[in-house]
């Protein structure tokens, strides 16, 4: 877990301002769960994800209640929308923290923020194209270019049930030729396989079933209008049968966000895909789902490698050097920062080199400079901090319209 300062932590908040304006266009709406949710409300993400039976932080609280931090946030948008039932289809989107107890290594953390939606009550296979098609957006309005999209269905649930068991039988017979931790991934969830990076376990891989032979018609009518949809709307994407996802809950499509800069290992930017059965086991009605979640982390690395979204510049507009007792600056500052201008000062009194130094080093364009001739004259000095024009005396009364004169004209020759 790790503090984000600034200029980090401003590059993460417009990052979701970015996200936010991409899916509001859409008309999904903010849902902020909790972060603490009664245990259950994980446990049915699936025994087989390592998320749930290996990195879940959980405790019983003093009520004896037995609750988790969330490890994302899809389930808890089910819980939600159980709880609350607001009409469908219910849009959501929403973005903050998770938590999973990870090997740390760049990319993955053990608090780590995501955005994402969710849309809970329909299963027209456009509303896939729609989701995918706004994290698509989204990656393009930060600039990323290196973006590779990958799809794939795990058909009906019978589909997927007969699938799992045709490549457990099939890894069964091969075993010997797995590495011993793809053999214990195998007890626990065959699907998990496909996701071995490992050498050993390429060439089995490589020979594995794969699931399009176990779609029923239904489940590739639906990839196919998806399919077509994504391409209608321009997303290029790649069909990828081998593509399985962490999580225990997905039925028919799901999808992965690849970083083209990012170590494989590690270059899922996002992901998600289709949950029919998730509210039901929540105890909600049978409701259909499809959504995403995108990290902040590995999004930004990937930023950062393409050299776009850099962390916004954060300056001030003025910076007011007070070289009597700091009295004038406290009622300037006042005056000035109620009006939207970005205004610093010194503190303790430091002498006028201390202080003009700070002016400097904060990136403001107008210094203002108040001596004992200027209070006695009620009168200010403005400074130019980057041109060597002469610096210009106008009265208390009259700085506020003169400073704000100067910043527009400055921001229309931008
Ligand atoms: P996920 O694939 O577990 O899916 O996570 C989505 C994204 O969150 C990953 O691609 C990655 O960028 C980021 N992420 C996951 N774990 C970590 C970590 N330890 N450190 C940093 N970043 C991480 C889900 O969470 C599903 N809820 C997605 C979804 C929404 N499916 C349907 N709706």
């Amino acid at each position: 877990m790790r503090d984000i300062t600034a200029p980090e932590s401003l590059r993460w908040r417009r990052f979701v301002d970015v996200f936010e304006s991409t899916v509001s266009a859409a008309g999904y709406e903010l849902v902020i769960p909790p972060l603490l949710e009664d245990i259950g409300v994980f446990t049915r993400l699936g025994e087989a994800t390592d998320v749930v039976t290996k990195e879940m932080y959980d405790f019983v609280d003093k009520g004896e209640r037995h609750v988790a931090l969330r490890p994302e946030q899809t389930a808890s948008i089910c819980r939600s929308f159980v709880e609350h039932r607001p009409t469908t289809p219910f849009k959501a989107w929403y973005s903050g923290p998770n938590f999973r107890y990870e090997k740390p290594q760049r990319g993955r953390y053990r608090q780590f923020d995501q955005v994402g939606v969710e849309v809970l009550g329909s299963l027209d296979p456009y509303v896939d194209v729609e989701v995918v098609q706004l994290g698509w957006i989204f990656f393009s309005s930060l600039g990323l270019q290196q973006v590779d999209l990958a799809v794939n269905s795990l058909g009906e649930p019978e589909d997927r049930a007969a699938y799992v068991a045709a490549l457990a039988s099939y890894f069964n017979e091969r075993l010997d030729e797995l590495s011993p931790e793809s053999q214990q991934t195998l007890s626990r969830n065959p699907l998990r396989v496909l996701d071995s990076k490992r050498t050993q376990d390429q060439g089995v891989i490589a020979e594995a079933p794969l699931i399009n032979s176990f779609w029923s018609d239904g489940a590739a009518a639906h990839f196919e209008t998806f399919c077509n949809g994504l391409s209608t709307v321009g997303v290029p994407f790649s069909v990828d049968l081998k593509l399985v996802r962490g999580l225990d809950y997905y039925r028919g499509t799901t999808f992965e966000y690849r970083g083209g800069t990012l170590d494989s290992a590690q270059n899922a930017l996002g992901g998600g895909g289709r949950y029919n059965g998730l509210v039901a086991d929540l105890g909600g009605p049978d409701t259909p789902g499809v959504g995403f979640a995108i990290g902040l982390d590995r999004t930004l690395l990937a930023c950062d490698d393409e050299g776009v979204f850099p962390a916004p510049a954060q300056h001030a507009d003025v910076f007011v050097v007070d070289v009597c007792d700091g009295s004038d600056a406290l009622l300037i500052c006042s005056e000035l920062r109620s009006s939207g201008i970005r205004t610093e000062r010194s503190w303790d009194s430091r002498s006028m080199k201390a202080q003009m130094k700070a002016a400097n080093r904060s990136g403001a364009r107008f210094a203002i400079l108040i001596g004992e001739d200027e209070r006695a004259s009620n009168t200010a000095l403005i400074r130019d901090l980057r041109s060597d024009a002469e610096q210009i005396s106008v009265p208390r009364n009259e700085l506020l319209a003169t400073l704000s004169t100067y910043l527009s004209s400055l921001q229309g020759a931008e």
